[in-house]
């Protein structure tokens, strides 16, 4: 990493520095975004920059930069780090201000953001799929919001890799809403079913551009949550995020998904982002 951007100004990682009563530090009160860049391009930019404003909205809290301050200073991170691959974190907290759960007033946000480089996906996700689990989905009533208060999906994502397994799939009221880091998809019979956006998941991005992929390419998806159960007997389920982009999971709970490999559905929406991605990109 070589140059992060905090509150204006551009300067090495090591010298950044935020107040100890930064409202981030002391009460989780911020909110964030990954964004995965591809050759020095950022992919999806304008959906994840109204996904911020989204959260924002949902915290009340305001924003630090217009649409297009926050393009030119990503655009100056970007190239600071070298282009190329690169996963891009947007952080805003409510600011500094003595410790008090009550919103201080006239408190300008401390914006952040820094690059990282981008994790290529491992060759066998795609070829052998991954495992996961299914956990009680233990987090709060808003999940929609992009928080930073990330300790029940820590503790969801952790217990998954303590079980050997990439990811957790959790369960709220016996549906599937989606995983800890990621949304999620079943496939019954053809039909690709995915939980619908509201307070119970995160409006992925990903997921966004795999629904319009779908539509455009006659893959017919509800978007309807599925139960435990349904979900348990699913031909293919898949996960989706911005750095992970598509992933089928071939083993849950450690029993085969459908023929326990990757399904055909998930090849073609692999193929069409995959596809899509370069398009974008170039
Ligand atoms: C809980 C949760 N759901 C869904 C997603 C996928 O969102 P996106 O496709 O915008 O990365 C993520 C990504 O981090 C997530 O943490």
């Amino acid at each position: 990493m070589k140059d992060v951007y905090l509150n204006g100004d551009f300067l090495p990682a090591d010298q950044a520095k935020v107040s100890v009563f930064d409202r981030g530090f002391l009460l989780g009160d911020g909110v964030y975004e990954v964004i995965p860049v591809y050759a020095g391009r950022c992919f999806q930019l304008a959906g994840h920059l109204e996904r911020l404003q989204a959260s924002l909205d949902g915290v009340r809290m305001s924003n630090p930069h217009t649409i297009s301050e926050w393009e030119t200073l990503i655009e100056q991170l970007v190239e600071r780090n070298g282009s190329g691959d690169q996963s891009l974190y947007l952080q805003v907290t409510r600011g500094v201000a003595p410790r008090d759960h009550v919103f201080p007033e006239g408190v300008t946000p401390t914006a952040f953001a820094m690059c990282n480089p981008l994790q290529a996906t491992p060759e066998k996700y795609k070829q052998h799929g991954i495992a996961a689990i299914t956990v009680p989905d233990i987090r709060w009533q808003h999940c929609n919001i992009k928080a930073i208060t990330l300790l029940p999906n820590s503790l969801l994502k952790q217990q998954a890799q303590d079980a050997g397994a990439e990811e957790a799939l959790l369960i709220r009221d016996g549906y599937l809403t989606e995983g800890a880091t990621s949304n999620a998809y079943v496939v019954i019979d053809g039909t690709v079913y995915t939980a619908p956006k509201d307070e119970k998941v995160l409006p992925g991005i990903t997921r966004e551009v795999i629904l319009e992929l779908a539509a455009k390419n006659g893959i017919s998806v509800i978007e309807q949550a599925v139960t435990e159960s349904q979900l348990k007997q699913a031909d293919e389920v898949w996960v989706s995020s911005s750095t992970k982009e598509v992933l089928p999971v071939t083993t849950l709970d450690g029993e085969a998904v459908g023929q326990g490999v990757p399904g055909p559905i998930w090849q073609k929406i692999d193929a069409l982002y995959q596809q899509y991605k370069q398009q974008s990109i170039s």
